[in-house]
């Protein structure tokens, strides 16, 4: 019996580009065929000779691109619940980092968590996105900050994509935190790039990303390992511009960044350099919530410059300890002026884009069968509601 499954009785939300909207179809029906979309439309053409196909009945709910979290740091030891408390009794982000917490507190847990035990708990965070419809998960190091901690991470993030039914694309964050007691320069040159290389050597990194800011590396810095990058053919993304503005964005676009994520304190200098190299705006609410910021990223700029804007968790024991995509999505809207249609654009087809995947994000023929179906009549009750989740069944690679 050939491997098919025909959904009928749907409304689909294609989100392909060339509609602005959600490239809604109502009474429709989608043909997955060898784990790809092979055909949809309308349930009064659905092609002839099918009949030995699975079927499945969906009584008129919603069907999406599955979800895509392209920005998370879920492998990591150990929780920051007393920083949380710091901070509700008036410490800053960037005094507790400087006082040797922050990042730095969770490479001290990470360290000390073994393999097996940082696989246990990220399993746990991958399965409550993966309950949201999630089908793909971008997963960073950067809390090893050696060699060692750093692969060890990214092996666990491999690891996921092998115990679970997702997708898992890695980023080596190992220009996240200047470790205690070193000295940057020697921390890039003489730690993290060779850490780059010997991650890269084990098929481990996907994309190179860093922390552009006052309180980790500077711009010269970053440039040095984004070089290296480029020399190992690896593309690029950058945390920058997420407390203040010191030339990330630039950078990051010079080297045609995947993605610039955070971006709150982005000028539209910097905006129209993200436009040129094409680089997505990765849009992350739960971490600007979470420190109490009030300098919101510019979101009519980028709508006016047409730079792709996506919409992640970054899941972190520190500025966003938020394990749901949908609330990231509301929180965009609520926090930062999206439309829901943007924001479900932006962990769909951008999200896709920030990751550099062109074979997912939209439902059209010949993309993978990463779907969701919701238990919604509209789209924008996705972003609408939140603390509540409307997912009916997920398909992944066209498997139920
Ligand atoms: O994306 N901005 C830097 N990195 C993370 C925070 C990590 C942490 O606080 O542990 C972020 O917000
Ligand atoms: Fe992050």
């Amino acid at each position: 019996m050939p491997n098919r499954l025909l959904i009928t009785n749907v409304s689909i939300a294609k989100m392909d580009e060339p509609d602005d909207g959600y490239g809604l179809i109502t009474h429709a029906a989608l043909l997955i065929q060898d784990g790809k979309i092979e055909w949809l439309g309308s349930v009064s053409d659905i092609p002839a000779g099918l009949g030995d196909s699975e079927e499945l009945d969906a009584c008129g709910r919603l069907l999406t691109p599955a979800l895509i979290d392209c920005h998370t740091h879920i492998v990591h030891g150990g929780n920051r619940a007393r920083e949380f408390e710091m901070r509700l009794e008036g410490a800053s982000y960037e005094e507790i980092a400087r006082a040797g917490g922050g990042i730095i507190s969770t490479v001290t847990a990470t360290r000390e968590t073994d393999e097996a035990a940082l696989l246990q708990d990220a399993l746990k965070r991958a399965d409550s996105l993966i309950d949201e419809g999630v089908s793909l998960i971008e997963i960073k190091s950067g809390y090893g900050l050696d060699v060692e901690t750093e692969l060890k991470m990214l092996r666990v993030a491999r690891t996921i994509e092998r115990e679970r039914s997702v997708r898992v694309v890695t980023s080596f964050l190992g220009a996240h935190a200047v470790p205690k007691g070193a000295d940057a320069d020697f921390y890039i040159d003489k730690v993290c790039i060779p850490a780059l290389e010997a991650a890269h050597k084990e098929g481990l990194v996907d994309a190179v990303d860093g922390f552009c800011e006052g309180i980790a590396f500077d711009t010269v810095q970053m440039g040095r390992l984004f070089e290296r990058a480029r020399q190992l053919d690896i593309p690029v993304k950058l945390h920058a511009e997420q407390l203040s503005n010191i030339g990330g964005t630039k950078l990051a676009a010079s080297y045609n960044a995947l993605s610039v994520d955070h971006v709150e304190y982005a000028d539209k200098t910097d905006i129209a350099a993200m436009a040129k190299a094409g680089s997505v705006a990765v849009l992350l609410p739960g971490a600007f919530y979470t420190l109490h910021e009030t300098q919101k990223p510019l979101v009519e700029a980028f709508r006016s410059e047409s730079v792709p804007m996506a919409v992640a968790t970054d899941w972190n024991p520190g500025s966003s300890p938020m394990g749901s995509l949908l609330l990231a999505m509301n929180m965009s809207c609520t926090l930062f002026g999206l439309t829901p249609v943007e924001a479900l654009a932006g962990t769909t087809r951008n999200a896709a884009r920030a990751l550099g995947l062109k074979d997912c994000g939209i439902v059209a023929p010949g993309k993978r069968a990463d779907l969701a179906i919701w238990d919604v009549l509209e789209p924008a009750e996705l972003s609408y509601r939140f603390g509540v989740n409307p997912l009916h069944r997920r398909i992944f690679g066209g498997r139920l």
